[in-house]
């Protein structure tokens, strides 16, 4: 049975589920790991996730077609992509079958929580892994835990398809050759402070630009930066420093192979974003948000409108949606079924 929640006005806020998954490195291996209602993790005080942020994480969502079945949307990219996160944490990686056998257990064991066909909400997983043990030295951990669990959502930023604006932040979330571009914890709490003050300043979150010259765009909060030209070329930035979205890879493919425009990841300089006739941030949790304008100082900068998504941003949402709730063709192996008996 579905859970009776006013699934049409979800936010993205942790609602407690029935169980999680739970793995265990120990010894040279990761054991079969199980699934766990306990929503609580007991840590001796040494384990090195708490003081040298030896830990990492990633995010993904499952959907509910229109059939009632359940798609996992590219599962084997955020497999792929804690991998990389682990071996810069030098944290022992997770092997593909496992996160993927792990994802699919939690959807299962929470389909109750599954937002039925056509509310727009989604079950958001959050994988992650914490080096725990006794320890106090800056080292790797000597054992750790790799968990998932997952929440109903609906709109990261308020809204959701509606138009929202941007605060150019001073601060930098990652160093040119850190860990910008893997799913740590240690970019996230940088960012609460610059978010934080956008918010204040009613912002929907900040942007970040390179840490290396402050010049150009990196990131929107939690989520990629996309632009469409004026020539309707699609373009998102490139950089060693930002979050190889999932998303952002997606959306390059569907511009180019969909939509017929020129796709290219490139730099979006600050001081020339007239050249763009739309503008939005990419994201799991952010899905597809247009941005209406980007504060910059004391220039405010509308791209389509404040209020109105512009019509290539309009058609991306809905070629990258429908292929997530099954209703548009997905290219070969971006949809994992949920088998739910
Ligand atoms: C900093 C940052 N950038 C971009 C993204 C979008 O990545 P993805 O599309 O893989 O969710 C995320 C979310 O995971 C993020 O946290």
């Amino acid at each position: 049975m579905t859970k009776n929640i006013d699934w049409q006005n979800l936010g993205f806020s942790y609602i407690k589920t029935d169980y999680r998954f739970v793995a265990r490195w120990k010894d040279g291996s990761w054991n079969e790991g199980e699934l766990s209602t306990d929503h609580m993790i007991t840590l001796h005080e040494g384990s090195t996730a708490l003081h040298y942020a030896q830990q990492c994480f990633e995010g993904l969502k499952a959907y509910r077609c229109k059939d009632g079945s359940v798609n996992l949307f590219r599962p084997d990219q955020n497999a792929e992509r804690l991998q990389k996160t682990c071996a810069r944490l030098l944290i022992p990686a997770v092997p593909v079958n496992l996160f993927i056998r792990a994802c699919k257990e939690v959807v299962k064991a929470n389909q109750e929580w599954l937002a039925p066909y056509g509310t727009g909400a989604t079950l958001y997983l959050r994988p992650f892994i914490i080096g725990v043990g006794e320890n106090i030295g800056i080292r790797p951990a000597p054992e750790y835990i790799f968990t998932v669990f997952c929440c109903p959502v609906g709109s990261y930023f308020k809204g959701g398809m509606k138009p929202s604006n941007f605060l150019v932040s001073e601060y930098d979330r990652a160093a040119p050759n850190g860990t910008g571009g893997v799913k740590v914890g240690g970019n996230y709490a940088a960012s609460i402070l610059p978010h934080e003050q956008a918010a204040e300043r009613n912002f929907a979150d900040a942007i970040y630009l390179d840490p290396k010259t402050h010049t150009k765009i990196e990131e929107v909060g939690a989520a990629n930066f996309f632009g469409i030209t004026k020539d309707n070329k699609f373009i998102t930035p490139d950089s060693p420093s930002i979050l190889p979205s999932i998303t952002k890879y997606s959306l390059l493919y569907l511009a180019k192979e969909r939509l017929g425009l020129e796709a290219i990841e490139g730099d979006v300089y600050i001081d020339q974003l007239d050249q763009f006739a739309e503008a939005g941030a990419c994201g799991t949790a952010a899905v597809i948000s247009p941005i209406g304008g980007i504060q910059h100082g004391d220039n405010f900068h509308v791209f389509y409108s404040e209020t109105e998504v512009g019509p290539i941003t309009q058609r991306l949402y809905q070629e990258l949606t429908g292929i997530q709730f099954g209703d548009i063709e997905a290219p070969e192996g971006w949809i994992t079924k949920v088998e739910l008996d």
